[in-house]
């Protein structure tokens, strides 16, 4: 069955706690990170992955939007991240393995994202080492509640493909302007893990929310 993993980007800060509890049917909890030069956007950052794994048992999937990521791989592992993505686009080739290795040191789970504009293709030399994940962004990364890219929909299926022939445990994830219906599409394609932040923060329901993106 799909995961779902709700964004915090769209959760009250002043509520958090209590807007983690509300999605607690969810699979994992989204954390997106972002640093106002990887991306337009400043969001949360070590001290709040470590305050929400201090109240919380959610597996923590947390989405670098952080040029250079490897700087921060340990930081965010001892604040107790299970899972950690880089952007193919925030680094350098070798900078981006030595990230990974760094999070195979500390045990965490490793994942690499992709913005709109690169190839599926592009992840086949991190497969190859074995990920956990791999994070197809369907709006351009920054900010939560844009429209979902239809147009990304043939790279998820090539990159299960891809998932398939090279790593099959590999989760594969959709990030951006999931909601019911752009849901299915993503899981006809081949999506694994669905992030939705909108779609679930901005219904009366989090949990009914939650119950329709997996299908109903
Ligand atoms: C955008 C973030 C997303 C965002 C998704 O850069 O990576 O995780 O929170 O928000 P929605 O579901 O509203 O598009
Ligand atoms: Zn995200």
């Amino acid at each position: 069955m799909v995961k779902i993993a709700p964004s915090i980007l769209s959760a009250d800060f002043c509520r958090l706690e209590e807007d983690i509890a509300r999605v607690s049917s969810a699979d994992w909890l989204h954390v997106d990170v972002m640093d106002g030069m990887f991306v337009p956007n400043i969001t949360v950052g070590v001290p709040v992955v470590k305050s929400i794994r201090a109240h919380s048992d959610m597996f923590l999937d947390v989405h670098m939007m952080v040029e250079k990521p490897g700087r921060y791989v340990k930081a965010f592992a001892q604040a107790g991240a299970d899972l950690l993505t880089v952007h193919l686009e925030a680094d350098m080739p070798p900078a981006l393995h030595a990230a990974l290795r760094e999070m195979e040191q500390v045990g965490v789970k490793k994942g690499v994202a992709l913005r709109p504009i690169t190839a599926p293709e592009a992840v086949i030399p991190y497969l190859e080492r074995r990920l956990d994940l791999v994070l197809v962004m369907t709006v351009e990364p920054g900010f939560g509640g844009q429209t979902f890219m239809a147009d990304q929909l043939p790279k998820i299926e090539k990159l299960r493909k891809l998932i398939d022939a090279y790593c099959p445990s590999c989760e594969l994830e959709v990030d951006g302007g999931v909601n019911a219906e752009t849901a299915r599409l993503c899981v006809d394609a081949g999506a694994s893990v669905l992030v939705a932040g909108s779609a679930v923060y901005g219904a009366t329901d989090p949990g009914a929310a939650i119950t329709a993106l997996r299908g109903g």
